[in-house]
């Protein structure tokens, strides 16, 4: 038996001040939509927003459901979104911010399992990594330099050759 240890590395940065412009930007487009997430049920409204290959941005936000497990995070969304608008462009960065129904905001949140694996079919596909940008509405930003770096041991179609 041999022990194999997966570290992940991350940056913390103090807060949004302390971003590039371009980084600093994209985080204020996904701190923005979460005005406009659909989470009465949760009241948990969660901003996603992609920066593009191609110079666009596409955003996205968490779209719930009485049924409950029918909601799909605002990343996918954001994901599919792009996908379907840009076939075949690739995504660089994913910047996510939330707020809770308190408004409180202020710890980073990072992205479910689901999509985590879905930021890593992405990754795959466009063979390129995808940054992302972890915040609240205001303190401290974390950035990962791929999906995959969340993801050690993950499944992927290269399991089913
Ligand atoms: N949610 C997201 O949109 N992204 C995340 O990274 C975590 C969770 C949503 C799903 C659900 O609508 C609400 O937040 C509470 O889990």
């Amino acid at each position: 038996m041999e022990k194999k240890i997966q570290q992940i590395e991350y940056e913390e940065y103090k807060d949004a001040s302390e971003l590039t412009p371009e980084d600093r930007a994209l985080l204020e487009v996904a701190r923005k939509a979460t005005d406009d997430a659909y989470a009465p049920y949760s009241r948990f409204r969660v901003g996603a927003a992609l920066q593009l290959a191609n110079g666009q941005r596409v955003l996205g936000t968490n779209q719930e459901n009485a049924s409950y497990p029918v909601g799909i995070c605002a990343e996918r969304t954001a994901l599919s979104t792009a996908s379907s608008l840009y076939p075949g462009i690739a995504v660089q960065t994913l910047a996510v911010s939330y707020r809770n129904e308190l408004g409180s905001s202020v710890k980073p949140i990072s992205p479910c399992g689901i999509c985590r694996q879905t930021i890593c079919e992405y990754e795959q596909r466009f063979g390129a990594p995808i940054r992302i940008i972890m915040a609240g509405l205001t303190g401290p930003v974390f950035i990962i330099k791929s999906g995959g770096s969340l993801m050690p041991l993950s499944f992927s179609s290269s399991d089913m050759l």
